[in-house]
């Protein structure tokens, strides 16, 4: 099976996802290198199990699950709910980070949703001091829910990238769903 990206193509080969991207992408080969290997511990990454330079190839474990497109499309409202509230504290993760992964406001062929969620595709990502990994997502559960919080919340999580900020913002925006 081969999937065809912008920036690369990619094989999967049984369990294992071979990344090669394509000559003229060289700093993003070094970018997705160099985020899944920060990244790696947290479990919402692929495993990284080996690079080459040479060939600009990334051997990375296949995420086998529904993409976040067809999981909004499929399932239940209150299980879409869920997997939002955990994307979102991916994201939140990723700010505090100081990590931009970018394009959140639009992750359809980003997330997997298998027995963990999982980010792919970090050939973009970059440091920055006010990341908007969280209110980026915030557009994009408001495109799928209609669920929205008012503005003052996000100014003030921007202001600070604070847990407790963070927080109410989650609670305003999930209110009608707290678990
Ligand atoms: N580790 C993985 N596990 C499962 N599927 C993957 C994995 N990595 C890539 N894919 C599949 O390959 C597709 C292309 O991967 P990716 O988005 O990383 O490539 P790209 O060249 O950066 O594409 P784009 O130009 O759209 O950003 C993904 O949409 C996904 O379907
Ligand atoms: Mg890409």
């Amino acid at each position: 099976m081969k999937f065809r990206g912008r920036h690369s193509e990619v094989y999967v080969e049984g369990c294992k996802a071979v990344k090669v991207f394509k000559p003229q992408f060289k700093y993003n080969f070094w970018k997705e290198v160099r985020y899944l290997t920060i990244l790696q511990r947290r479990g919402f990454v692929p495993k990284i199990y080996r690079y080459n330079p040479r060939d600009l190839t990334v051997e990375m474990e296949f995420v086998n699950g529904l993409k976040i497109r067809e999981f909004v499309k499929e399932r239940d409202f209150d299980e879409v709910v869920d997997v939002l509230k955990a994307c979102m504290d991916i994201c939140f993760y990723l700010d505090r980070m100081r990590v931009q992964k970018d394009e959140m406001n639009r992750p359809d062929r980003h997330i997997i949703v298998s027995d963990r969620i999982v980010f792919i595709d970090f050939e973009r990502a970059c440091e920055s001091p006010k990341p908007s990994n969280v209110t980026q997502f915030l557009e994009y559960i408001r495109k799928v829910t209609d669920l929205s919080v008012e503005r003052e919340f996000i100014y003030r999580y921007k202001r600070s990238f604070m847990i407790r900020d963070y927080n109410i913002l989650r609670a305003m925006l999930f209110k009608p769903y707290i678990s």
